[in-house]
């Protein structure tokens, strides 16, 4: 039942804090601010992993991103992320201690299932990241972190996404305990983060209103492009998804600092540009991306941190309460979700039941 939300979507949206905090006990011990996650938890020999390769599909593809910025910078350990159906056919080798993480909120991607077999049968331990208890990922993976985000009815995926980003960055702090990579206050700075999450996500939603405004003057546009840096970039393309598969209007997500290098060549007043600007350490990278798109006329969205001055005057802004770098991808997704969903309403299109689209790709 969605009532009193008009949408799943919306009502899923909406569903984070609370899906985010429950997934996050699982993950880690609240009392003395550490993770729980740990070899014997998993069930996988997490000290002995040497390269890690990531594989999922659309949204689940776009965590598998994030979590690569988050492994590597926490655990120093290579990270290759394939979405499966170009991973499954190319036959790619895989080194001795190398860990597979596949990441569905279905659990019955035919792509995503395909190399989850390719996988095991090289002899690879395959960790599932899954919300679908008893699905067919969640059975063949050798071990699962469950994302318990619920029944996710919108096709536009959504909890199931802020979810599988709260596990995958235990999962990061996990494996870099597990290797001796993670200080003890490391650990707690990035634990009460972590818990501040769900909290901080409430704040987000406060924005909803502007959203809903924002989406209204921007909802006749033919395109949007959508930038970011870092952990952040993949965020830029997951807003960028949200927006086709609901509103029908065609969006890129870009790494901000690509933009030059072709891009910038659309930018003219009739584009959107919707920037994911926290203040981090690549923030004044980003911003002079911003003054790039300014200076050729653009409507830039900013989304960056509350309280802090971005010395460059955007169209739209939307301030979120400050957080730490590491956690900030989680938050930073929900005001782009919230507003491909308000221009979808706006122009009427099925919200919950886009065209062509399925809930679960079984098919290849
Ligand atoms: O169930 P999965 O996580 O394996 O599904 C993967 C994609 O099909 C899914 O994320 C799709 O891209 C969503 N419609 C995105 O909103």
């Amino acid at each position: 039942e969605k009532w009193p939300y008009r949408h799943y979507m919306q009502k899923e949206i909406y569903e984070q804090p609370t899906v985010v905090g429950e997934t996050l006990k699982n993950l880690i011990h609240a009392a003395d601010r550490t993770i729980s996650v740990s070899q014997t938890a998993v069930g996988l020999d997490l000290a002995a992993v040497q390269a890690v390769t990531i594989v999922a599909c659309g949204t689940s593809y776009h965590a598998g991103m994030v979590a690569k910025y988050w492994i590597e910078q926490q655990a120093r350990v290579p990270v290759n992320v394939d979405v499966a159906s170009e991973y499954r056919y190319r036959n790619t080798p895989m080194a001795a201690g190398s860990l597979m993480i596949v990441i569905s909120q279905s659990g019955e991607t035919a792509d995503t299932l395909a190399a989850l077999r390719h996988a095991k049968a090289q002899g690879q331990q395959v960790l599932g990241v899954v919300n679908v208890p008893e699905s067919t990922i969640d059975r063949e993976a050798d071990a699962t972190l469950y994302t318990l985000a619920g029944p996710e009815i919108g096709v536009a995926s959504t909890k199931a996404f802020t979810t599988q980003l709260t596990v995958l960055a235990c999962l990061a702090l996990a494996l870099a305990k597990a290797r001796g990579q993670l200080s003890p206050e490391d650990e707690r700075r990035h634990v009460e983060d972590l818990l501040q999450i769900p909290a901080r996500i409430e704040q987000v939603l406060t924005h909803d209103d502007k959203l809903q405004e924002v989406g209204r003057q921007l909802m006749h546009a033919s395109g949007f492009l959508f930038l970011g840096r870092g952990a952040q970039f993949p965020i830029a393309l997951e807003g960028a998804l949200k927006l086709k598969e609901i509103s029908y209007i065609h969006a890129e997500g870009y790494a901000a600092g690509e933009m030059k290098h072709g891009p910038i060549a659309l930018i003219d007043e009739e584009l959107p540009v919707v920037v994911v600007a926290p203040k981090d350490g690549l923030h004044e990278k980003t911003i002079s991306n911003v003054e790039e798109v300014k200076a050729r006329g653009g409507r830039v969205v900013m989304i960056h941190t509350a309280g802090e001055s971005t010395g460059v005057a955007a169209d739209f802004e939307v301030g979120i309460a400050p957080c730490g770098e590491f956690a900030a991808p989680i938050l930073y997704v929900t005001p782009l979700q919230l507003l491909a969903y308000h221009i979808a309403v706006h122009k009427g299109t099925d919200v919950d039941q886009p065209r062509n689209l399925a809930k679960s790709v079984t098919v290849e």
